[in-house]
């Protein structure tokens, strides 16, 4: 008799639920292995800008005019770790594929090259081209490492810097600076738009917690207007690299402006996060009513991050350094360090009541995708299903679901595994790159798990979408509304994702996809 139902136990386990194993499939490899060796070293992003060599980090002065799409980012021509920052240059022309062009703006007496905006001044208010050929104006900060050392707190002011030939070439203003230093130690990183309704420049710059706000009719005199921030939003660090621009909420005629503050140390998930904030400016400064803090990205890595000035359709173009103080200057590689994040469009949206910022990748990106044909898979109660993909280093991931308690598992032969997880209901999404991979080159890395509160996720179906290239991981949940970015380092490339259901219920996935996304080098 026990014998009998011991057997019958296990022929059930077996025969009658076979869901109960895990089940591996193997789908078409699609390694993506480069025939080109250039861009392939261990590591080296395949779909994000990284530079060729030496050390990147902020997003500077990006412009389109006249078909092109500038990228100018802080850049160390000399070594893999910070230094005297110039600014790096690259071009595109669809903001997926990209030129890279001689540095454009060397240190010079008054200090290296901070972060900043460009600008086209499409009516030479500033004088420096003619009506026929308006010029580009560079707006950045001068940092003096002499000031600096000295122990002023006067050390950083603001600079200008023009362009005729479309960024090719850059003279820098005679009477820099055009902005001086009454005492912040901390001011810098000035953003500059037009603001139609009082014919003025608007400048946008942080002096350590809090924004400013400047006026200009040439882009020469600037006039503090107001400011915002000592006592809102999230104040753990500095405040760097504002950015203002307004938008329109989705699906009504309301416009409400979104202030853009990156802050370091005091992210949600350690060292350096960008936040934003949803309220009103009038031409001098920004209110808001907000109450809760908020973030562009809730991963570890997408710092520093502005929008596009001059974008086609008013769009809001946003870009992001992918990486974070706390480690940016030890990651494990050698030629080059750090990559921008893939550009995104922002959108704002009313969800119960609240602002949400949300950002996507933008549709240009679709272009570089090679769609696989897509199922629906239906996993079992507490039942995982493994897929392999020798293509996953630099894939996406998409799918559709209503699921709440899941995990999704990126692994590699040697056991190394990313574990990404919805919990709490579907109130929470929980990201452990602590058996990643390399982790241990500093000691914040792979330690705890970066968690995000997706409170307002939706009831019924949304989708989840994953980018990940090789040494990063793009995470986009219910198409931007919350966003997780994440740099990895497996000592081999994953090649198996796990969806493992955790509910008492058949979970569906559904339109799945593993899709391969094409070198953009
Ligand atoms: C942000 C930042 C900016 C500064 C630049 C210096 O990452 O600290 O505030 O302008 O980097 O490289």
């Amino acid at each position: 008799m026990k014998f009998c139902s011991v057997w019958f136990i296990l022929f059930s386990l077996v025969i009658i639920f076979p869901s109960c194993r895990d089940k591996t499939e193997k789908q078409p490899s699609e390694i993506t292995e480069k025939s080109n060796p250039y861009y392939s070293e261990d590591y080296r992003p395949q779909f994000h800008f990284s530079p060729e060599k030496m050390w990147m980090n902020d997003p500077n002065g990006m412009v389109y005019n006249e078909g092109v799409y500038h990228l100018f980012y802080q850049y160390y021509p000399d070594s893999i770790v910070w230094g005297p920052m110039h600014w790096g240059h690259a071009i595109s022309k669809d903001l997926i594929h990209w030129q890279h062009k001689p540095v454009a703006l060397y240190p010079d007496e008054l200090g290296y090259i901070f972060s900043g905006s460009a600008v086209l001044d499409e009516s030479n208010s500033s004088g420096f081209g003619t009506d026929e050929n308006p010029p580009l104006v560079a707006i950045y900060t001068y940092h003096d490492p002499k000031g600096e050392k000295r122990g002023d707190s006067t050390f950083q002011t603001q600079g200008i810097a023009y362009s005729l030939d479309n960024g090719d070439s850059w003279t820098k203003y005679e009477n820099n600076p055009v902005i001086g230093n009454e005492g912040v130690r901390d001011f810098r990183d000035p953003k500059v738009m037009w603001h139609e309704p009082t014919q003025r420049w608007v400048m946008t710059l942080v002096a350590g917690d809090h924004a400013q706000f400047y006026s200009s009719t040439d882009l020469k005199e600037w006039q503090l207007s107001g400011e915002f921030g000592k006592e809102k939003g999230a104040h753990g660090g500095v405040w760097e690299c504002p950015d203002l621009f307004k938008l329109k909420v989705a699906d009504s005629d309301e416009e409400k402006w979104v202030l853009l503050i990156s802050i370091n140390p005091g992210a949600p998930n350690g060292g350096s996060g960008t936040q934003y904030f949803v309220g009103d400016f009038d031409g001098s400064t920004f209110v808001t009513e907000q109450k809760a803090n908020r973030w562009v990205d809730w991963g570890t890595d997408n710092y520093a991050g502005v929008t596009y000035s001059n974008a086609p359709n008013d769009e809001k173009i946003f870009i992001g350094w992918m990486s974070n103080w706390l480690y940016a200057q030890a990651t494990p590689t050698e030629k080059w360090r750090s990559a921008m994040t893939v550009p995104r469009k922002f959108d704002l949206k009313k969800v119960n009541g609240e602002y949400y910022l949300s950002n996507y990748p933008v549709r240009q990106f679709n272009e570089v995708i090679t769609k696989s044909s897509s199922e629906n898979l239906v996993i079992g109660a507490h039942t995982t299903r493994t897929i392999e993909n020798r293509g996953l280093q630099q894939a996406e991931v998409i799918f559709n679901t209503d699921a709440k308690t899941f995990q999704l598992k990126l692994s590699n032969e040697l056991g190394q595994e990313l574990l990404l997880s919805m919990r709490g209901g579907g109130k929470q999404f929980l990201l452990n790159r602590s058996n990643s991979g390399k982790v241990d080159f500093q000691k914040d890395f792979g330690e705890g798990v970066q968690i995000m509160p997706v409170p307002n996720l939706p009831d019924e179906v949304y989708e989840v979408r994953m980018l990940i290239d090789r040494s990063s991981i793009e995470i986009f949940i219910n198409k931007g509304q919350y966003v997780m970015t994440a740099q990895l380092f497996p000592n081999e490339v994953y090649t198996k994702l796990t969806i493992e259901n955790l509910e008492d219920e058949a979970l569906n996935f559904n339109n799945f996809k593993i899709s391969k996304i094409e070198s953009i080098w």
